[in-house]
């Protein structure tokens, strides 16, 4: 397979793709088995779909608020609704695990020449702390926040200030998510984009099209031709 030219940036996703939001609920034994995995899923869903209704509606919260409040629907709708409950949660979300290949897969790009950065719907604070928590601050050159454009993905916006923050072409970068609707929005803005498919979710029929599909990003570098130096 012919490796994408011209690459020197690599772009991520935070949420599902670098860090493991299921991680959270897991970290909570007391919860039923039976209930973590909804939980899961369904504070994800909520979580996104605010993001888009408030995106769309022109009411911009920071994901904090807005993963909050998809928190309060989501333990309202399991019936296990307590402030404690949401508190601790909401504490778990701040230091999710990383995917276990992401410092390795981080390591080896930059080690070929790659600039690395995060842009992701997540405050610049919540960042911070769940890339601290996960020891990657060392390998990161840029954390970039959809804040900074009081829009979330998949507005071009967003892409387009990543790009502006970067100094760099959009046919300069790759750009990975694990989020389908993520990887079709920023292959259609007219980056480079590796579909991180770790969901095994099916294709979407929106503009874009992802330039590869991997299930984890340890098969990244491969993919790419190092930067000329
Ligand atoms: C992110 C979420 C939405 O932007 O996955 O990091």
């Amino acid at each position: 397979m012919k490796p994408i030219e011209g690459i020197r940036a690599c772009v991520f996703d935070a949420y599902g793709t670098i860090f493991d939001f299921a991680s959270a609920a897991a970290r909570c034994p007391d919860i039923p088995d039976e209930q973590r995995g909804a939980l899961t899923s369904l504070w994800r869903d909520k979580q996104l779909q605010y993001t888009w209704l408030r995106s769309l509606q022109g009411r911009y919260a920071d994901f904090w608020q807005v993963t909050g409040e998809a928190l309060d629907f989501t333990l309202d709708s399991l019936g296990i609704a307590t402030p404690a409950l949401r508190e601790r949660l909401m504490g778990l979300y701040e230091t999710l695990s990383a995917f276990p290949e992401v410092a390795d897969t981080l390591r080896r790009l930059r080690a070929a020449g790659f600039v690395t950065a995060i842009l992701s719907n997540g405050s610049p604070a919540m960042l911070d702390a769940a890339v601290r928590a996960a020891g990657l601050h060392d390998l990161l050159d840029a954390v970039l926040s959809a804040d900074a454009v009081q829009v979330f993905k998949t507005h071009p916006r967003v892409y387009e200030y990543g790009l502006r923050q970067l100094g760099l072409r959009a046919d300069q970068v790759s750009f990975q998510s694990s989020n389908g609707w993520d990887a079709y929005a920023a292959s259609a803005f007219g980056m480079r984009v590796v579909w991180c498919n770790r969901y095994g979710q099916r294709r979407e029929h929106l503009p874009g099209t992802p330039d590869h599909e991997v299930r984890s990003l340890a098969e990244l570098p491969g993919l790419l031709a190092p930067p000329a130096r």
